[in-house]
């Protein structure tokens, strides 16, 4: 198996700059999702688009995470977390969840409810998914985790959100 995190320990800088790289991915229009975590590191969540489908067998989604943002130690400790997807409602959302808002006023701007895990899952996303983290490796500045998805729950939005040239839009779906 190749062991990325090794490779990227092992070679030298990157020929790119971040900021260049950065510039090119804003192009990229991203389905923004809000990642949410509760436990004995605490409840935390934030807005999230590097997010995607590994394998449906077993169901995985890989989440990325700033290993220097607030939320990061409830997120690694906690090991079990939640993926929703936002729908075209949510924009306010994912601007308080993708800032500096204090953790208690981001979760006070939507309902939840809890999962068999005890991770807050958003009442009216596009749908989300339930998962434990299986397997976790670092990359530069994020964590990449590997997360098992052990329950879906699907919702009546039909539009989704996106984020595009650091501008949000909305899709049907
Ligand atoms: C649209 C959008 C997408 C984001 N995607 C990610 C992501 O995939 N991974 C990540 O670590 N941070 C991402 N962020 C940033 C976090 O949401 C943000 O760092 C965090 O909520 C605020 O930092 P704090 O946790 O240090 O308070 C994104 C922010 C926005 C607005």
């Amino acid at each position: 198996m190749i062991d990325i995190a090794k490779i990227y320990a092992t070679e030298g800088r990157s020929p790119l700059d971040a900021l260049s790289y950065r510039e090119a991915m804003s192009r990229v229009g991203s389905a923004v999702n809000i990642v949410t975590t509760d436990g004995p590191g605490g409840r935390a969540g934030f807005a999230a688009t590097a997010v995607c489908s590994v394998t449906d067998n077993p169901p995985t989604l890989l989440v990325c995470v700033n290993t220097k943002s607030s939320v990061y130690p409830a997120i690694s400790a906690n090991g079990a977390l939640a993926v929703n997807a936002l729908g075209s409602v949510h924009e306010r959302l994912s601007r308080l969840f993708g800032g500096k808002t204090p953790s208690d006023e981001r979760f006070s701007a939507a309902r939840w409810r809890y999962g068999k895990r005890g991770v807050p899952i958003l009442e009216d996303a596009v749908v989300s998914f339930e998962c434990v983290v299986k397997h976790a490796t670092t990359i530069g500045t994020h964590d990449v985790l590997f997360c098992e998805v052990e329950g879906v729950e699907i919702g009546e939005i039909e539009s989704a959100l996106l984020y595009c040239s650091r501008k949000y839009h909305t899709v049907p779906c």
